[in-house]
């Protein structure tokens, strides 16, 4: 059973199409990623599904309702955190959890609520004195009072530090543990690669790759390719006897291999090559690899563009 329907979504802000023309869907149970630069059309595309944004075409579906039309009836089954969640200075968790439950009509234990996300420890802090990591906590607290079906993290972890990063991730995993849908925005490759039961890298408004990580990486990355820690004498010796396709920087030798004879042969002639090396190692293209050579200089660039 699906839980979000995507098909052909477009949205343009003036001269800018910031979605253009996107189709995916989500499981019903699954974590699901858009992983993209700054810019890429996450936000927008997120939005849209969460009934904020208006599309121009195309069709979106949440839980077999247009979240544009069918806002409210949505709003009951789903949980939201905007991107740089933050809430007013006074009240602690414990309040802002009683006045959202009050607000939603919702019955929760407020404690209860706040051990799932980890937050019980500062149950009765004024939010400002919250570290990033707790104040992203209690976003995911106040997105899960109205015990929703599906979740919406728009970057819950940019600007967190390393281990309040995990503590994040511990939450999300916890949600699909429980049977929620997530659907999670990022430009973090590793949390992709460490929550996403299947990822949609999104770059200008498109999708370029989706699948799981390992159908991206096996689709659009490069075979097997082993480099070992070498002058280029042996690039030289590489390129005039044999016919592998090799690069060197002076440091390093990469051998790209098609198969397991291209292996066998590279191994070989590097023996015969009487030149000096240590350091062997064989990999395939990650994640990160494949990121790269889809999006490019994007991924790189800083746009700005919350
Ligand atoms: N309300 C808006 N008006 C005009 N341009 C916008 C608006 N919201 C976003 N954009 C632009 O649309 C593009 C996609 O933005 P966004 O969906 O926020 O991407 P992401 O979340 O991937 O960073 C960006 O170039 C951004 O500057
Ligand atoms: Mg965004």
């Amino acid at each position: 059973m699906l839980a979000i329907e995507v098909d052909g979504l477009k949205k343009r802000y003036g001269d800018l199409q910031a979605v253009d023309g996107i189709s995916f869907s989500v499981n019903k149970g699954e974590v699901f990623s858009l992983l993209g630069p700054n810019g890429a059309g996450k936000t927008t595309t997120i939005e849209i599904l969460e009934g904020l944004r208006e599309k121009d075409h195309g069709a979106a579906k949440v839980l077999g309702l247009d979240p544009w039309t069918s806002g409210y009836e949505l709003h009951k089954m789903i949980g939201v955190i905007p991107q740089g969640f933050k809430f007013l200075d006074y009240p602690t968790p414990r309040e802002a959890v009683v006045y959202y439950a009050t607000l939603f009509r919702a019955k929760v234990d407020p404690d209860e609520l706040l051990k799932r996300v980890i937050l019980d420890e500062a149950a009765n802090i004024w939010f400002q004195n919250l570290s990033g990591g707790q104040k992203q906590k209690l976003g995911m607290a106040l997105s899960l009072v109205n015990d929703p079906q599906v979740v919406f993290l728009d970057e819950p972890t940019t600007g967190l530090d390393p281990q309040a990063r995990r503590a994040v991730w511990e939450v999300i995993r916890k949600l699909k543990a429980e049977g929620r849908t997530v659907m999670l925005t990022t430009h973090y490759l590793e949390e992709a690669e460490e929550l996403a039961d299947r990822v949609a890298i999104m770059d200008h408004g498109r999708i370029v790759a989706l699948g799981t990580v390992a159908d991206i990486e096996s689709k659009f990355g490069s075979g097997q390719r082993m480099t070992v820690r070498a002058k280029d004498d042996l690039l030289r010796y590489l390129k005039d006897n044999t016919r592998l396709e090799v690069k060197g920087d002076g440091r390093a030798v990469t051998v790209f291999l098609r198969d397991k004879a291209d292996a066998m042969v590279a191994m070989g002639a590097i023996e015969e090559s009487g030149a000096e090396w240590d350091d062997l190692t064989v990999r395939r293209d990650r994640l990160e690899d494949v990121f790269l050579r889809l999006v490019g200089e994007s991924g790189t660039e800083e746009k700005g563009s919350d």
